[in-house]
């Protein structure tokens, strides 16, 4: 690796990342063989040391680099020369749940273990607990990580975090304009009270997370639906119906809970009239990971030119929901707005423990290889899903498979009740949801949707769909 980088078309870290891969598949790099520190080898190409690292932090996310803190990165053990990487290592069998029994009728939302069929949880069962538990007890031990946090979070944290959102989602921000929040909800509190909104309109998309337009309209702000199509919220008719609002809310990775991806000229839509009217978007891109079919989409946030998009993340959907660890990223100059908001709406921060474990957990890639990980594992859960609800199209229960999200739509025949037929499915312990309750019990599409996270085999899946459906008692009605 001592030839400086050729000007080619890819972009250097790319062809970094491609040379090393090559070379420790080739056997040239032996498992276990220690590789240039980052800024020696950035000194060596002559080329800056965030390049290297970008194409370090996807070797370590891969699994062909492993980082040993001070020891230093050296090739993965487990990385066998001249082997394709698709071919590289068989997934981990998935693990059931160890339950001490009736493992499918435990409804429990709020905690314990999750209820079947349960969304908005990533899969519990395969969350790296040791790794965790290793980071967690030699943070415990620093004095620093049980003082007070910093409004606004934990620096470290921060710059993890905007190194991950630069690689990951195309998000170019400084540590500086990332501002760690408990939850969603009190990102939305955040912006709303650093943007003196609390009086504005906003549109929220038709159908959406209740907890949006829940949090919004407590914090006394009007809300506006705009009706969601086959591809996301109707921009054309926020425009046409709500001029004056001053905020939108929206999910444009997958829309929650329709699972559309919000298409170029929509983003562009949105955009240019966020810019016209003085406005401002928030961008929730709770689950942008986890795209099934080509990359995930780059976020809203990365096209912002003016500034406009306010982007809201989380640690939940990737991590655990236990965790209550989100993120907010503004525009720059906001930042100094922000900061004051913090100190008023953050209520003294968020475990400063807990953010230090995360930070480790990013900066020593983790967090990378974790949703990679992830990203495989959810495609086969959500195909065993589809699969077992494949015989019941026939009677109106159709799947349309989206290419992302953490949970599937399905489709009820108009003579049914998706609402009643969450709430049977609720008796015999589903965590099944009704549409209709998404779009605050008003009329439109019927549907129920299904988490798909936590399934262990496909001979699961069936039992459940099974259940679920002697639950419904369609023929009883
Ligand atoms: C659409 C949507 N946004 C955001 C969140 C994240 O919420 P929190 O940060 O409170 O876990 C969720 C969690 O389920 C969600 O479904």
């Amino acid at each position: 690796m001592t030839q400086p980088m050729a000007r080619a078309a890819a972009p250097i870290h790319e062809q970094i990342y491609t040379r090393f891969r090559s070379m420790i598949e080739q056997g040239q790099l032996s498992p276990g063989q220690k590789v240039s520190s980052l800024r020696a080898l950035a000194t060596e190409l002559g080329v800056a040391r965030g390049t290297v690292q970008v194409a370090y932090d996807r070797l370590l996310g891969e699994g062909y680099l492993v980082a040993r803190g001070p020891a230093g990165t050296f090739v993965s053990e487990h990385t066998a020369p001249a082997r394709p990487a698709h071919a590289k290592k068989a997934p981990v069998a998935a693990r059931p749940f160890a339950r001490p029994s009736a493992p499918e009728t435990i409804v429990d939302m709020e905690g314990g273990n999750p209820a079947p069929l349960q969304m908005g949880l990533p899969a519990l069962d395969e969350f790296p607990r040791k790794v965790w538990a290793r980071l967690m007890t030699r943070q415990a031990r620093k004095v620093g990580s049980l003082n007070k946090p910093p409004p606004a979070g934990y620096m470290p944290l921060r710059e993890a975090l905007a190194a991950y959102l630069h690689r990951s989602r195309g998000i170019d921000a400084h540590a500086a304009q990332v501002f760690i929040v408990p939850a969603y909800t009190a990102s939305l509190a955040l912006i709303v009270d650093a943007l003196g909104l609390a009086r504005e309109s906003a549109w929220i998309e038709h159908p959406c997370y209740p907890p949006t337009a829940q949090t919004l309209k407590r914090m006394g702000l009007r809300i506006c639906n705009v009706p969601v199509d086959e591809h996301g919220i109707d921009v054309g008719f926020g425009r046409k119906r709500f001029k004056n609002a001053r905020l939108a809310v929206v999910t444009p990775s997958h829309q929650s809970p329709t699972g559309v991806a919000l298409p170029l000229q929509r983003r562009v839509e949105l955009l240019d009239w966020a810019d016209a009217h003085d406005a401002w978007i928030v961008e929730d891109d709770y689950d942008g990971e986890y795209r099934y079919r080509g990359h995930p989409l780059p976020a809203l946030k990365s096209m912002d030119a003016c500034g406009r998009v306010i982007y809201c993340g989380t640690l939940s959907k990737v991590l655990f929901p236990g965790l209550r660890l989100s993120y907010v990223v503004v525009a720059p100059n906001l930042v100094p707005q922000f900061e004051l908001a913090c100190r008023r709406t953050v209520h003294g921060g968020c475990p400063e423990l807990m953010q230090a474990v995360v930070a480790d957990f990013i900066a020593e890639g983790h967090f990378s290889r974790h949703i990679k990980r992830m990203r495989t594992l959810y495609a086969r859960r959500r195909a065993m899903l589809a699969e077992a609800l494949a015989p019941y199209a026939a009677d109106g229960f159709v799947v349309h498979l989206q290419d992302g999200g953490m949970h599937l739509l399905v489709d009820v025949r108009e003579d049914l009740d998706d609402v009643a037929l969450a709430s049977r499915a609720c008796d015999a312990g589903f965590a099944v949801r009704a549409l209709t309750t998404w779009r605050n019990g008003s009329h439109g599409r019927r549907g129920l949707l299904m988490g798909f996270t936590n399934i262990s085999s496909q001979a699961q899946a069936q039992r459940l769909v099974t259940e679920l459906f002697r639950a419904f008692d369609l023929r009883a009605r």
